[in-house]
């Protein structure tokens, strides 16, 4: 298997990290050697020390991409879920890593702001939270991602299903379906 990088982006809530999840597992069950890259995680670890201006959320992907940039290029695929709002940097990340494939999540703001599992949004917009994306921060939307998965309109299952068949589309995985 050759390396790769799924690159999710999307507004908080958007379901990056669920249909992330479980795209790995899927790819995991055969066989293949994956890793998953989430926000919420890698901020308690490798970004620990970062904040949400434009130059800390830069900098979180410069990090996130410095690992991702060793792991695909030894040919592990790497499952990475971050906001990461800004085209930009996205494009940084595309040209340092090895089969980069962008998959936005687009969900509408009030969807998004309906489902806050976390409750992220009533604090942001109470002004609790600052620089909260897509109530005080910006979202750039990919213009020409590889996947778009419109998760307002499809289920979990559905979309995981999109990103597979474009993996093997792109000749990541093999074409037989038996086979994933
Ligand atoms: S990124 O913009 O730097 O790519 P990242 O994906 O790592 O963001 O982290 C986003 C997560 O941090 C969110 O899922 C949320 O749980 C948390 N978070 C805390 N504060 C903010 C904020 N101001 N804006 C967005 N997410 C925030």
């Amino acid at each position: 298997m050759k390396g790769f990088v799924l690159w999710f982006t999307g507004l908080s809530s958007s379901g990056k990290s669920v249909i992330a999840d479980r795209v790995a597992e899927k790819l995991k069950e055969r066989g293949l050697k994956i890793e998953r890259l989430d926000g919420d995680i890698v901020r308690k670890s490798l970004t620990k020390d970062l904040g949400f201006s434009e130059n800390d959320r830069n900098e979180n992907i410069k990090r996130v991409t410095f690992v991702a940039k060793l792991l695909s290029r030894n040919d592990v695929g790497v499952i990475a879920s971050f906001i990461s709002p800004y085209r930009e940097i996205r494009d940084h990340v595309r040209k340092e890593v090895t089969n980069f494939v962008e998959i936005y999540t687009k969900c509408p703001l009030d969807v998004c702001i309906q489902r806050d599992p976390k409750g992220l949004y009533k604090k942001a917009l109470n002004g609790e939270i600052e620089n909260f994306t897509g109530v005080s921060h910006p979202y750039e939307e990919p213009e020409n991602p590889e996947i778009l998965l419109e998760t307002d309109k499809e289920s979990v299952e559905e979309s995981v299903e999109k990103v597979i068949k474009k993996m093997r589309e792109m000749g990541m995985l093999s074409k037989n379906p038996k086979y994933l």
